[in-house]
């Protein structure tokens, strides 16, 4: 499949004639302007997409909407943490270093939650410093250590913590968080969950508010949202019987699922979250229970589908396969670095020729970048023109989420720019790393 699908690219790009444009602007000017690996942001694509999480959240639950938390972890900058900030939505950060993004940017501290697994003494100091809005607590040292900190800064410090549903979502094993093996908060079933809530109500520099959970990404079956609702919800309901009050707030996390190949969906959040509310409102009935405050975190639902990275390619080489066929191998000039989810998940993807019309007939082709490994492979198995040739531009898109946040410096290649489009004008929003960059860091 080479044809251009609007449903898998940003909403402003379009293929006009002979070539592929975004925001109006030809792909091949972008890459005259700024070079290739290049990740192109549609902005007013992310734009209308985190407006729209945040308005079906608050017709959802109505009162009971909380905040939606764009999960930085997917895609974070400087500017992208400001358009995030004017939409009027918060920010999950889940290291140091995001938080020093959303800093660095100016975001409101109490729009921020923090996550992670393993805070260090450090980051916790900084976030509870900056004042951001809620801590969600993952370990039984992590209560003591955000106990502790906040309370040698005088600060009564708002947290979640962060239970393990026993819920198995269907998706890869490696972005699957809620069933009971893993790395991530207290188990439920196991009693931690409870235990951790008994041991943070009686430190006296914590206020416990409420429960989070997220159960993994790109999942698109609802079963697994509304199983880790109803136990969560089931947990809520304990407590306030034990306690007699009730904890306010219920972060269900992220994960809605996007399309990257044809014919796929991407969540609509109007539908995924009036599903929820109908499940959430009715287990609370059942649990005699309010309706508690509601958060979510999309990460890849807000900027998945918005990005696309444009590629030049170097060379083309066919090698012979069992039974007489051929493979044309496509070499770009990224690969694994700017996008590790193929070899990481086994994630697939779709690419068009995007600065000329295709050519004549079709070849079996393999997308590959420029790393030393024969698992450095875009696109194992896709119908490309024949035709491709080095210096064609390659498109591939739906990279938003976890494409340039996991990017990396393998075999020394620079990490490439980002550049933010909009009504035909295209801005650096991170520059190009350069080899004078990466050989900085050596003493
Ligand atoms: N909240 C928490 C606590 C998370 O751990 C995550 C993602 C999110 C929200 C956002 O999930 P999203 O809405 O983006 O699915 N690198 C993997 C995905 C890892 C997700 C990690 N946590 C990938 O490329 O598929």
């Amino acid at each position: 499949m080479s044809a251009f699908d609007p449903a898998v690219f940003s909403r402003h790009s379009r293929f006009d004639v002979d070539h592929l444009s975004i925001a109006t602007i030809p792909a091949s000017d972008l890459v005259a302007e700024f070079g290739t690996p290049l990740f192109v942001v549609d902005e007013a694509d992310f734009r209308s997409r985190a407006a729209q999480w945040k308005s079906a959240l608050e017709e959802a639950f109505g009162v009971s909407a909380g905040s939606v938390y764009y999960a930085a972890k997917s895609f974070i900058s400087k500017e992208v943490a400001r358009w995030v900030e004017q939409v009027g939505v918060g920010l999950d950060v889940c290291t140091g270093g995001e938080l020093a993004v959303a800093q660095a940017s100016g975001f409101p501290a109490n729009r921020v939650e923090l996550h992670g697994n393993n805070k260090s003494e450090d980051e916790i100091r900084e976030a509870i410093s900056y004042g951001v809005h809620t801590i969600v607590i993952d370990s039984f040292f992590e209560i003591e250590r955000v106990a502790r900190i906040a309370s040698e800064l005088n600060v009564l410090q708002r947290v979640y913590i962060r239970v393990t549903p026993g819920v198995e979502a269907h998706t890869h094993e490696f972005i699957s968080t809620a069933h009971e093996d893993v790395k991530f908060g207290f188990s439920l079933a196991s009693g931690a969950a409870w235990d951790a809530i008994s041991a943070i109500r009686v430190e006296k520099s914590l206020k416990l508010v409420g429960l989070h959970s997220h159960i993994g990404s790109q999942i698109f079956e609802s079963e697994g949202f509304a199983a880790a609702a109803a136990k969560l919800i089931t947990l809520l309901a304990r407590f306030k019987e034990t306690y007699g009050d009730q904890l306010p707030e219920l972060d269900l996390g992220g994960g809605y699922g996007i399309a990257y190949l044809p014919g796929e969906v991407t969540l609509d959040p109007s539908s995924v979250l009036n599903e929820l509310a109908e499940i959430v409102k009715r287990e609370c009935a059942a649990a005699q229970i309010a309706v508690p405050i509601i958060s979510i975190e999309p990460g890849r639902a807000i900027v998945g589908p918005t990005t696309t990275t444009l590629y030049t390619v170097g060379t083309t080489k066919d090698v012979e396969l069992d039974g007489g066929q051929s493979r044309r191998y496509i070499a770009v000039d990224g690969g694994m670095s700017d996008n590790i989810r193929p070899a990481l998940y086994g994630a697939e993807y779709i690419a068009i020729l995007a600065n000329r019309l295709p050519l004549g007939p079709t070849q079996v082709s393999r997308v590959v970048g420029k790393h030393c490994e024969s698992g450095d492979i875009i696109i194992r198995d896709i119908e490309l023109s024949a035709d491709i040739q080095p210096g064609d531009i390659l498109a591939v898109p739906a990279t938003g989420a976890y494409g340039y946040s996991m990017a990396s410096n393998y075999n020394h290649v620079p990490r490439p720019a980002v550049i933010a489009v909009i009504d035909g004008k295209a801005r650096l929003i991170v520059r190009r790393e350069s080899i004078a960059d990466l050989l900085a860091l050596e003493i």
